[in-house]
């Protein structure tokens, strides 16, 4: 076990790049089981969930080949494949329920178990078994398992009663090698959904709409190989953006779509915080940090504010002037982090889906705890623009989604140590 020891207070400045993108790729990665042809996949980010998802599309057998220099990984997943998912890796991570789609459709009969709870919500599996069984898939449920079988997924018409990204992948995914049309209404629009679409398309896939509420997927007969690079991660990108706005500092972010940020800018802006777009990237400067200003917030599906960005802006919140509301209403238990805030110093009050922020002058160096990977990205940027020493523990959930965080950081000028769990605090 490790832990980041943060020394917060100085501004950072400088270049960074953002790596590809966590969650378009973990589908693209369960997508390749679609085909018995290769799929390279560039622009990689070398994650722990990134490594969850490659021992599970292993345990399946498919061939997973990394070359880590240039970021890419080839996957094949030529011979039969194995049905049948293992509990201790599918419960590593929510996300590798994605493949039951893709296996369903290769394989044409399924045992994966359910993913269960986590700790920012209980986060069914309904839609997704919903879209399945629509296309002709025979769902049982049996001892913490889903058993889905169909000899031939046939095409269907859709509803997602709310807008789900993941339901909305499997069931894309099961469609492109369904008989006939599948249309898909009320679908998620995130980028993450039109990158998978786009490598599915590039493989021979006939999706289109993709980014839009309503999905029209012609099934195909098979896939062929394929190459395909990952969008940028804007969830990466804005935590970046914020690590520069409350650390007073002045950051140029590289490898960043602009226009998926539209949210996470609007906001920045909102608070006083100047972004601007050049040739080089995109520009975060909060050098006159004093005038941040309290704004609220409201999660929503794309193209609202990302869920996802919750737990870093109220990190920025908690030392802007004024009195700032920050409501979830995504997932039903995503403010995990407010406590470890108020331990180092903020004024944050829950009410049920909100939480009313009072912006105090500083917070204040402490140990802390991450409980999920956002929360604990969010306990980062409150450590940087903190006084003293912040001790963070827990830290695995942060390698879940940015690879080496902590280098990142200093390389714009943070003071962040990764230690061995247990170690004695560095400096403060
Ligand atoms: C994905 C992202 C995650 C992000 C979330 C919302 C990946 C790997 N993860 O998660 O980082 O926070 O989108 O932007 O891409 N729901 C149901 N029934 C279902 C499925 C979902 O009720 O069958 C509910 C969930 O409980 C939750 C809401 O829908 O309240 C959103 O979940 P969903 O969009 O499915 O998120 P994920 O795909 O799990």
């Amino acid at each position: 076990m490790e832990k980041f020891v943060v020394n917060g207070g100085y501004p950072l400045t400088g270049t960074v790049r953002i790596g590809g993108s966590k969650n378009a790729v973990l589908p693209v990665m369960a997508a390749a089981l679609l085909t018995g042809e290769k799929c390279v996949i560039r622009g990689v980010p070398r994650l722990s969930d990134v490594t969850a998802m490659e021992d599970i599309l292993e345990s399946l057998g498919a061939n997973v080949k990394w070359d880590k220099r240039a970021g890419s990984i080839t996957i094949g997943a030529e011979g039969q494949l194995f049905p049948e998912a293992s509990y201790e890796l599918i419960s590593k991570m929510r996300a590798s329920f994605l493949i039951i789609g893709p296996l369903l459709a290769r394989t044409g009969d399924v045992k994966i178990p359910l993913p269960g709870g986590c700790a920012i919500g209980a986060r069914p599996v309904d839609l997704h078994l919903k879209g399945l069984s629509a296309l002709g898939a025979e769902i049982e449920r049996e001892h913490g398992y889903v058993r889905a079988r169909a000899k031939k997924l046939e095409g269907a018409k859709v509803y997602l009663d709310f807008p789900s990204v993941g339901a909305t992948e499997n069931i894309v995914m099961a469609a492109v090698l369904a008989k006939g049309q599948t249309i898909l209404e009320n679908c998620a629009v995130e980028p993450e959904i039109v990158d998978l679409a786009n490598f599915l398309n590039s493989a021979g896939a006939d999706i289109r709409g993709a980014g839009t509420d309503t999905i029209k997927v012609n099934g195909v007969k098979e896939l062929k190989a394929t190459d395909h690079t990952i969008i940028p991660d804007r969830i990466e990108a804005g935590t970046f953006m914020v690590a520069a706005a409350i650390t007073h500092g002045d950051v140029t972010l590289t490898n960043v779509v602009a226009d998926h940020l539209k949210p996470v800018i609007a906001k920045l802006k909102e608070a006083n915080v100047s972004v601007s777009e050049s040739g080089k990237g995109l520009r975060v400067c909060n050098e006159n940090g004093a005038g941040t200003v309290a704004s609220d917030i409201k999660t929503l599906p794309y193209p609202g504010f990302p869920t996802d960005m919750q737990a870093q802006f109220m990190a920025m919140l908690t030392t802007a002037r004024g009195t700032s509301i920050v409501t979830e209403t995504v997932f039903e238990n995503r403010f995990m982090h407010v406590g470890e805030l108020k331990r180092m110093g903020a004024d944050i009050k829950i009410e049920s889906r909100s939480a009313v922020l009072e912006g105090v002058k500083t917070l204040m160096g402490a140990q802390v705890k991450a409980s999920d990977l956002r929360a604990g990205a969010a306990l980062v940027l409150a450590a940087l623009g903190a006084k003293g020493a912040t001790e963070i523990d827990d830290i695995y959930h942060i390698d879940r989604g940015y690879f080496q965080i902590e280098q990142k950081l200093n390389g714009l000028g943070a003071r962040i140590e990764r230690v061995a769990a247990g170690a004695a605090t560095a400096e403060g």
